[in-house]
């Protein structure tokens, strides 16, 4: 009870945010147009034909007057309210929708990559897909309890004070059917959240997979079009033919309640027509009454009916608002250390850290010591796995250490307010974005305060050697990439790398850090891009992850790790004359050259 409230009052809220008046508007129009007109009809009938009964006596012709007046307004009335809903329902319903899209888009956007890795929080996503549908219906719901108690208390005052039997056995007779219904209601319901919701996903993914064409080309070459589709085909059967039976199965159990509502109908209608023979009542108070023990009827199996379907859908909705509720794993501190703004880089001191991923057991870090010197260039190596993209994890804080402490300029990066930290920091990830927005939107993503500084956005496509296709692009900077929307142009894989570096570089940070920057970029792009690392990027910390050691070999200081451990550290000098594993890695690189 207390949940059901809770949830409707905040569904209230956001549509209210998100449609203002409008929401009252409709509630209003719903309780009239159901409840009150109705009722005010049945008041005028009854009143015009006792006017008809009487009319001989007292030929009052201004009495039906009013009665025609009262008619013609409470019609037009509910004419009106019923139009403006009907002809605005469309455009608030999508309004509402992409409203509720635009609040998950908002909250997604301030969380953190340790949130996102939680398949808790990852099934709470998938299932928050559908929850628009069921909140509206829950709201048309909440409207129609509402009515259907006025209704009912309308009824009770007409009835109970001459016929106080009738509504007892009205509603007893009721009663069946609810439990029928609602028992129904409850095998049913996972079929339209739940169990529908998986199917939808697998669909979606399953489209999604097949749109890109990336993955057709795979398609037609492995075949993998056929087994997709076989897939999808097979969660559809698997849903359809449950869903089938136990929507057949309520059908005979309801109608055998329903028999037991005729008899008590039956029943009251003899009640009423023995009272008018008695001449208890009157013919249009007969008209009054049949009418009210039908909405008595209607509404007592309604009320019980709104109930258990609210009931249920606040249980599906309430996904939603956990969504909304959900924190960042990891924030800043309430009072962060202040942290000077300089564009010169910090120290960074990796303090006997270990690290094991949450919810893993595996240590990728153990006892792990690194200094890192502002303006020094390091270049991590090591193979697949050694724990490198997780040590630039650990310096943006995406996680926090197991053991061990991660001092930036001597400050343990827990005291730091991470805005603050994060704009010391230009970042290329192994996994960078396609941004499928234009080239030059891909540039200045890295840095918003200074999108409008032209300069520095034609350094950093130089920088990165992107110069050159950006003068073979059509519309130039304003050149829609990727074939995502209109008249988008696909970019092959290391133009796009080389924006994802410009967006890097244009970001202008004291320390910058490059994990594969260069993987899809050809040789001698490579060479230039390096050089220019190392000219132009003179007082800042750089960090390059590599594995080609024509990248890494200009670096003051290469850290080669194995199993999350240093195994090696020097210049590259150093580091050959040691013949450790560097050496060896470089030498089987090199010959595969010569
Ligand atoms: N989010 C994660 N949760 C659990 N384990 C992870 C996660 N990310 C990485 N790992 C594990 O941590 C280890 C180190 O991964 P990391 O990405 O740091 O390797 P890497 O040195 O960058 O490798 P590569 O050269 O392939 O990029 C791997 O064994 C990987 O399985
Ligand atoms: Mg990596």
């Amino acid at each position: 009870m207390h949940k059901n409230l809770s949830i409707t009052w905040k569904v209230l809220k956001l549509f209210w945010h998100a449609t203002g008046v409008y929401v009252v508007i409709q509630f209003f129009s719903d309780t009239y147009s159901n409840t009150f007109y109705p009722f005010i009809q049945a008041l005028l009938l009854a009143k015009t034909i006792d006017l008809l009964t009487t009319a001989g006596q007292t030929s009052d012709l201004q009495r039906f007057i009013w009665v025609g007046l009262a008619y013609i307004f409470s019609s037009l009335l509910n004419y009106y309210l019923g139009t403006y809903e009907g002809m605005r329902n469309a455009f608030f319903q999508g309004k509402i929708e992409l409203y509720l899209n635009i609040l998950v888009v908002k909250k997604l956007s301030t969380l953190d990559p340790a949130t996102f890795e939680k398949s808790k929080f990852q099934s709470l996503l998938a299932q928050t897909d559908g929850t628009i549908g069921p909140m509206v219906v829950l709201l048309e719901r909440v409207s129609g309890l509402i009515n259907f108690i006025i209704k009912v208390i309308i009824a009770l005052m007409v009835i109970a004070p001459v016929f106080p039997w009738i509504a007892p056995i009205v509603i007893i007779a009721t009663l069946p059917v609810y439990f029928i219904s609602d028992s129904y209601r409850q095998k049913l319901w996972p079929y339209y959240s739940e169990k529908r919701s998986r199917v939808i996903r697998l669909i979606s993914y399953v489209r999604s997979l097949l749109s890109s064409d990336s993955t057709s080309k795979e398609a037609i070459i492995f075949k993998t079009g056929k087994i997709l589709h076989n897939k999808v085909q097979l969660s559809i059967n698997n849903y359809l033919k449950p869903f089938d039976k136990v929507s057949e199965d309520g059908v005979e159990a309801n109608f055998a309640g329903n028999i037991l509502q005729v008899v008590a109908f039956v029943y009251s209608l003899y009640l009423l027509l023995n009272a008018v023979v008695k001449q208890i009542i009157s013919i249009g108070q007969f008209t009054l009454y049949f009418q009210q023990i039908i909405a008595l009827a209607a509404g007592v199996e309604n009320i019980l009916n709104m109930y258990s379907s609210i009931s249920m859908r606040t249980d599906y909705i309430e996904k939603f608002f956990q969504l909304m509720e959900t924190k960042k794993v990891i924030s800043s501190p309430e009072n962060p250390t202040s942290f000077p703004a300089s564009d010169l880089p910090c120290e960074i001191t990796f303090k006997n850290i270990s690290f094991k991923y949450p919810k893993t057991e595996r240590y990728i870090l153990k006892n792990f010591n690194l200094t890192i010197k502002p303006g020094e260039k390091i270049a991590l190596v090591g193979e697949n796995g050694a724990g490198k993209t997780t040590l630039i994890k650990l310096l943006l804080r995406f996680y926090d250490v197991t053991e061990g402490e991660l001092l930036i300029n001597k400050i343990n990066i827990k005291q730091l307010n991470l805005d603050d930290w994060y704009k010391q920091i230009g970042v290329l990830f192994q996994d960078f974005i396609k941004y499928q927005f234009t080239f030059k939107e891909n540039i200045i993503f890295g840095n918003q305060e200074k999108k409008t500084n032209i300069d520095l956005l034609y350094q950093a496509i130089k920088k990165a050697g992107a110069d050159k296709f950006l003068s073979s692009l059509p519309k130039g900077l304003e050149q829609t990439v990727g074939k995502m929307f209109d008249d988008g142009i696909e970019l092959s894989g290391g133009q796009w790398q080389k924006s994802a570096l410009a967006r890097a570089f244009f970001r202008d940070a004291p320390i910058l850090i490059l994990d594969e920057p260069t993987s899809a970029i050809d040789a001698k792009s490579e060479y230039e891009i390096y050089e220019n690392v190392q000219k132009l990027q003179k007082d800042k910390t750089v960090i390059i992850i590599s594995h080609r050691f024509s990248t890494v070999r200009n670096a003051d200081r290469i850290i080669v790790l194995e199993d999350g451990k240093i195994v090696e550290e020097g210049d590259h000098k150093k580091l050959m004359r040691e013949k450790g594993l560097y050496a060896e890695l470089f030498e089987l690189q090199a010959k595969g050259y010569k």
